[in-house]
């Protein structure tokens, strides 16, 4: 094996030791291209670097430094004096440990950045452990650099890069995600009907985020006595002045549905404790759907703590009027709507 190109172009490097797989020469001209050949200047961090070849690689095409990491005492001797061949030794830093037992934790509390991380781990290793060793990269990035991993059939696509194979070797090459501006909340209810209470939580929650869109869902729970086309019609009348919300019907799971959206947080009303429990179950239950999923609880406004989707039906179909409990433009159309529907359902405790 010779270094390919740069300074050091031509350099025969010292022979692989037993239990090193050393990266291909096609392998790794293919990955310098993608990466565009040459830098000017950088950090080079080569975890799990066998002989060192793609660091040293790096190090004759332009890159100022470079650590190795690599638990084998064999393979450290070998990147040491690949380092020596290649008149590098100034530029190297070669760390004997294991990359997800101590190294990456001491090189995020030193707060090292790198602006090319490559990471050659044994095949053999687990799915799991190395979707976690490369979970961690990101952060010991610099803001442009990039993370280039090798693994056997272990796509790693949802890191947000490109994978290639090369025979039995996928390279995936991905960069450091950037900071989306954008903050999406969920506000999701069969809203049946809308109450001032749930546009006040609405509202709320469109002061914190950039948007929210109001999700109308079927609660398997209850059935409405309106289409959700129609609930959401009435939602979009009342949120129309407030400019960053959008209403939308929701078929299926609500984790699904925020997905689809962009969306990592669902925002809920809380009036009172008794409300807690079943938010909590379903915050939980949400979660293990979706790991990454918030729930943010906001506590309804003490003059809205008694009112309830339910407690409107049955004013309503009782010809009471619901003036305040309902945002007015939309008042008539509930009064109309719900008179005479005591569908069994009303003030039964549902939280609606
Ligand atoms: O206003 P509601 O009746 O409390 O709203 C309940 C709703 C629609 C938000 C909830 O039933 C829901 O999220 N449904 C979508 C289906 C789903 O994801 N179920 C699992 C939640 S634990």
């Amino acid at each position: 094996m010779r270094i390919i190109a740069g300074v050091a172009r031509g350099v025969r490097l010292a022979a692989v030791p037993d239990g090193v797989r050393p990266t291909s020469d096609r392998v790794r001209e293919a990955l310098f291209n993608s990466l565009g050949q040459f830098f000017d200047g950088g950090e080079v961090l080569d975890l799990y670097a066998g002989t060192g070849a793609l660091g040293i690689e790096a190090l004759s095409r332009g890159c100022e430094r470079a650590t190795f990491v690599e638990t084998s005492g064999r393979a450290v001797a070998a990147i040491r004096e690949n380092l020596r061949r290649a008149n590098f030794e100034e530029r190297g830093e070669v760390v004997r440990g294991d990359v997800a037992g101590e190294v990456l934790g001491k090189l995020e509390g030193g707060g090292r950045r790198f602006d090319l991380i490559f990471a050659d781990p044994p095949y053999k290793i687990s799915g799991l452990k190395l979707r976690d060793v490369v979970r961690r990269l990101p952060a010991l990035l610099t803001p442009s650099g990039r993370v280039v991993v090798e693994s056997g059939d272990a796509l790693l696509e949802d890191f947000g890069g490109n994978s290639r194979r090369y025979g039995g070797t996928v390279v995936t090459i991905f960069e450091k995600p950037k900071p989306t501006t954008m903050k999406v909340a969920v506000c999701p209810g069969s809203f049946d009907p809308v109450t001032s209470g749930h546009l006040d939580v609405i509202g709320r929650a469109a002061a914190l985020f950039d948007h929210v869109v109001v999700a109308v869902g079927k609660n398997v729970r209850k059935s409405a006595r309106l289409s959700a086309a129609e609930r959401a019609s009435l939602i979009e009348k009342v949120t129309a002045p407030l400019g960053n919300v959008s209403v939308e019907v929701m078929e299926g799971l609500l984790v699904n549905f925020a997905r689809e959206q962009g969306a990592r947080v669902v925002v809920k009303g809380l009036r009172a404790g008794s409300d807690f429990e079943s938010e909590f179950q379903q915050a939980q239950l949400n979660r293990t759907l979706y790991p990454e999923f918030e729930t943010v609880f906001i506590m309804a406004a003490s003059e809205h703590s008694f009112l309830s989707s339910s407690a409107i039906r049955e004013i309503a179909s009782l010809g009471g009027s619901v003036r305040g409990l309902v945002p007015e433009e939309i008042r008539e159309i509930i009064q109309r709507v719900y008179l005479d529907v005591d569908d069994g359902r009303a003030a039964k405790g549902d939280k609606g």
